[in-house]
C-alpha cells in the first residue's frame, strides 16, 4: 500500500471521528458551532445550499411582525429578516455565544440596521419574551442545543397564537436532524404541521402555534 493511500484514509477517519465526536456530544452537553467557523456561514454558496434563501421564504415576512432569531450566528439571515420586517418589525437575535454575537453587531453596524436586538442566552433558558413573537427560525441550530424539547416548548411559548417556526436543516452539517425527528419533536412541544419545502440539500419545515 502506499504511503499517499494510507495518509488518505488516515485523514478521512480522523475526519469521520471529529464529526462523529461533535454530532454526539451534543446529545449530552452544550457544543456550539465554534466562533471561528462562522466564515463558512457567510460565504455565499451558503445562500443557495445553506438553506438561507428557503427559510426565508417560508417564514412568510411582512413589515411590522416581530421576529426570533434562535442562534443567530453572524447573523446571515439576521439582517435580510430585519430589513424584512422594515418599518415597525424588529428581531431578536439570540445566541449561547458572544464571539457569534460581536460578529452579528459588526454587520448591524456596517449596514446601518436599527431594528435588532441582541440577546446572549441558550434556547430553553427562558430568556426569551411569552406570546410576543410572529415569527421565530432554528436554521441549523436545533442539532446543536442539548436539550430540544425545552427550547421548542420556549419557542412555542414566545410566539403569539398562529405565529410561525420555520426549522431548517442542511445536510452535511455534523448537527443535521432528519425531518421525522423534526416533526416529532415540533409536535411534543404543540406545534401544528405547516409547509414543507425541500432543497436536495436541505428541508425547511413550518410548524405552527395553533390559534
Ligand atoms: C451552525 S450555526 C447557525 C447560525 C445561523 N442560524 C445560520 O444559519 O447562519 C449554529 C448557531 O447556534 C448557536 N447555538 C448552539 N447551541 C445553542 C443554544 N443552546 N442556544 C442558543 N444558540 C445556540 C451557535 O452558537 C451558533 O451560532
Amino acid at each position: 500500500m502506499s504511503t499517499v493511500f494510507i495518509g488518505i484514509v488516515a485523514v478521512a477517519l480522523f475526519i469521520a471521528a471529529v464529526f462523529a465526536f461533535w454530532r454526539y456530544g451534543a446529545r449530552v452537553t452544550s457544543m456550539p458551532c465554534p466562533a471561528w467557523l462562522a466564515w463558512s456561514l457567510e460565504i455565499d454558496v451558503m445562500k443557495k445550499y445553506g438553506g438561507q434563501t428557503v427559510a426565508i421564504e417560508m417564514l412568510e415576512l411582512a413589515p411590522g411582525m416581530r421576529v426570533a432569531d434562535v442562534g443567530c450566528g453572524p447573523g446571515r439571515l439576521t439582517i435580510p429578516i430585519a430589513e424584512a420586517v422594515s418599518p415597525g418589525g424588529e428581531v431578536v437575535a439570540l445566541d449561547i455565544q458572544s464571539k457569534m454575537l460581536d460578529r452579528l453587531k459588526r454587520r448591524i453596524s456596517e449596514k446601518a440596521v436599527t431594528n435588532v436586538t441582541l440577546l446572549q442566552a441558550g434556547a430553553g433558558e427562558g430568556k426569551l419574551a411569552k406570546n410576543f413573537f410572529d415569527r421565530a427560525l432554528l436554521v441549523t441550530v436545533l442539532g446543536e442545543i442539548p436539550d430540544r424539547e425545552r427550547a421548542l416548548k420556549e419557542i412555542y411559548t414566545a410566539l403569539k397564537p398562529g405565529g410561525i417556526l420555520v426549522v431548517t436543516e442542511v445536510m452535511g452539517d455534523p448537527h443535521y436532524q432528519r425531518l421525522n425527528k423534526v416533526k416529532q419533536l415540533a409536535e411534543t412541544a404543540g406545534f401544528g404541521l405547516g409547509r414543507l419545502k425541500t432543497t436536495p440539500l436541505s428541508f425547511a419545515l413550518q410548524l405552527v402555534k395553533p390559534d
